[in-house]
């Protein structure tokens, strides 16, 4: 992440942003059971709201710097840093009940290689899971963001059909005026 968008993911603003608007809206109505898993925490804001919904947390981060300071901001807490590319995720088939990614989708530099990510999640996730996520709506505004950065937008319109063609099931792709939201259920 460039600068200013790593200012903005640790900030006050953004943190109440995840705990009043993102995660409730990604995570409603969803059972996300003992052994939740989340790719791509950034500076933790999404770590510290996601930490509280489960008995266990595993955060995936591929930045070493930003898994450093996690491991001691989460140190003697419910949650394990693992620093790790989330698109070959060091995990067996089933191991969590849950997977969640949280406006990191952009930051993985192809379509590709963002399949596998999803791929990864739906593998590591116990039959009937829930694979979950949001990212923002491309924009000018979201552009200016990540100058001189990766930034490969979700396109909505092809998200259902991207995720239903990994195996994953009971897709569900939504979107309001800054983001789009999915849900779906690792298939057995
Ligand atoms: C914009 S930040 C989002 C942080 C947090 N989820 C939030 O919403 O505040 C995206 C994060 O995803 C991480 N990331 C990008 N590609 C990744 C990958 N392949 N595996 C694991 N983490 C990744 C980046 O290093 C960065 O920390």
């Amino acid at each position: 992440m460039n600068e200013a968008h790593l200012k903005l993911c640790a900030s006050a603003e953004w943190a109440d942003a995840v705990r009043r608007y993102i995660v409730p809206w990604v995570t409603a109505g969803q059972p996300l059971g003992s052994e939740l898993l989340e790719i791509g925490p950034g500076p933790g804001e999404t770590t510290a709201v996601l930490r509280e919904l489960a008995p266990s947390l595993t955060a995936i981060e591929v930045d070493p710097q930003l898994a450093e300071k996690l491991r001691l901001r989460f140190a003697d807490s419910n949650v394990e840093v693992v620093e790790a590319d989330a698109t070959d995720l060091p995990f067996e088939d089933k191991r969590f009940s849950a997977a969640i990614c949280l406006t990191m989708l952009h930051h993985v530099p192809t379509l590709e290689a963002q399949d596998k990510l999803l791929a990864e999640m739906a593998r590591v996730v116990a039959p009937g899971g829930a694979v979950l996520g949001l990212d923002s709506l491309d924009s000018p505004d979201f552009r200016a963001l990540h100058v001189d950065d990766v930034c490969v937008p979700v396109d909505p319109a092809t998200l259902q059909s991207r995720l239903e063609g990994l195996g994953l099931v009971d897709v569900e792709v939504e979107t309001n005026e800054y983001a789009l939201r999915f849900s779906a259920r690792a298939g057995v």
